[in-house]
């Protein structure tokens, strides 16, 4: 199959290291104008450069802004009008203890979670529908469905983000636009590396640390290693593209297994 998004233009959100850097990487890798998203134009300029020398011919559209703002996301708009292709990456984790989060960590979550992506869907959306084409994915969790106690406030962002999705697709339903959300399992991140570090032998070689880690930490995974951001770009590309026209409403799992269902 040969995916082609030549003519396209797209956004990430929060691309500027991670995950979101490496779905960046994978649609320009496809021929997609992208746009690069993060809260500074250092940072913003850096992945830039980055991905330049990582992709040859990467056509790359600087875009800062804080999109967990409502001044943030109409900047952004200012910038970039309209998209063809709506990755909402941007998200926030951090492990807090159930009955200690705030009632302002609560929010923090819903903003930035699950308002920026809406913010931004329901910007976008009408262009796209009103073209007849479009492509909406939103980077959920295995925490949406196995919700962590001590992550309970991100797990319900998650959630939140699977409802959205499938809300949107409806109100595109019949328009050629799709609107998914991919679940995202535990992936080797900066942050997550070093909280591996955290949990295991600091001496171990990277390989068999995380191997360790999801050995002790994370023993429903059926891919036994931490997945690779690319791996999970892999599948918004496919999204992304004209072939995957037939999917929509779902939430798509690249989570290693993690989930222990067998649907969706
Ligand atoms: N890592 C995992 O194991 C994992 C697993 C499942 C799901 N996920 C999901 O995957 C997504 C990406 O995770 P990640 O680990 O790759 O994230 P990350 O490494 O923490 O990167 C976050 C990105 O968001 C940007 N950012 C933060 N706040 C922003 C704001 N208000 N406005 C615009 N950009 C902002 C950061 O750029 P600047 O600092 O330049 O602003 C950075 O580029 C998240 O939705 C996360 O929940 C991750």
């Amino acid at each position: 199959m040969q995916l082609n998004l030549t003519g396209r233009t797209a956004l990430v959100t929060g691309s500027t290291q991670g995950i979101g850097l490496a779905i960046a990487a994978g649609l320009a890798g496809s021929g997609a104008r992208v746009a690069i998203n993060g809260r500074s134009p250092e940072t913003v300029a850096r992945a830039i450069a980055q991905l330049s020398e990582q992709v040859p011919d990467a056509q790359l559209i600087a875009a800062p802004a804080d999109v967990a703002t409502e001044q943030g996301a109409a900047e952004l708009l200012r910038i970039l009008p309209d998209v063809d292709i709506l990755t909402n990456n941007l998200g926030i984790f951090g492990s807090r203890p159930a009955l200690e989060i705030t009632d302002a960590e609560w929010l923090r979550y819903f903003e930035v979670n699950v308002l920026a992506a809406v913010r931004l869907i329901r910007a976008y959306l009408p262009g796209m529908t009103g073209r007849g084409w479009g492509r909406v994915q939103n980077i959920a969790s295995d925490s949406a469905v196995v919700i962590p106690t001590e992550m309970i406030h991100y797990g319900m962002s998650k959630t939140a983000l699977l409802a959205v999705s499938r809300g949107y697709a409806k109100e595109a339903a019949g328009s050629g636009v799709t609107v998914n959300s991919v679940i995202a399992g535990p992936t080797h991140t900066g942050g997550v590396e070093d909280f591996v570090y955290q949990l295991v032998d600091r001496d171990l070689p990277w390989d068999e640390a995380q191997r360790e880690f999801m050995r002790l930490h994370r023993p429903q995974s059926l891919l036994q290693r931490l997945i690779e951001p690319e791996e999970i770009a892999n599948m918004v590309v496919y999204l992304s593209s004209d072939q995957a026209s037939a999917t929509t409403g779902a939430a798509v799992r690249v989570d290693g297994g993690y989930v222990d269902s067998i649907l969706p």
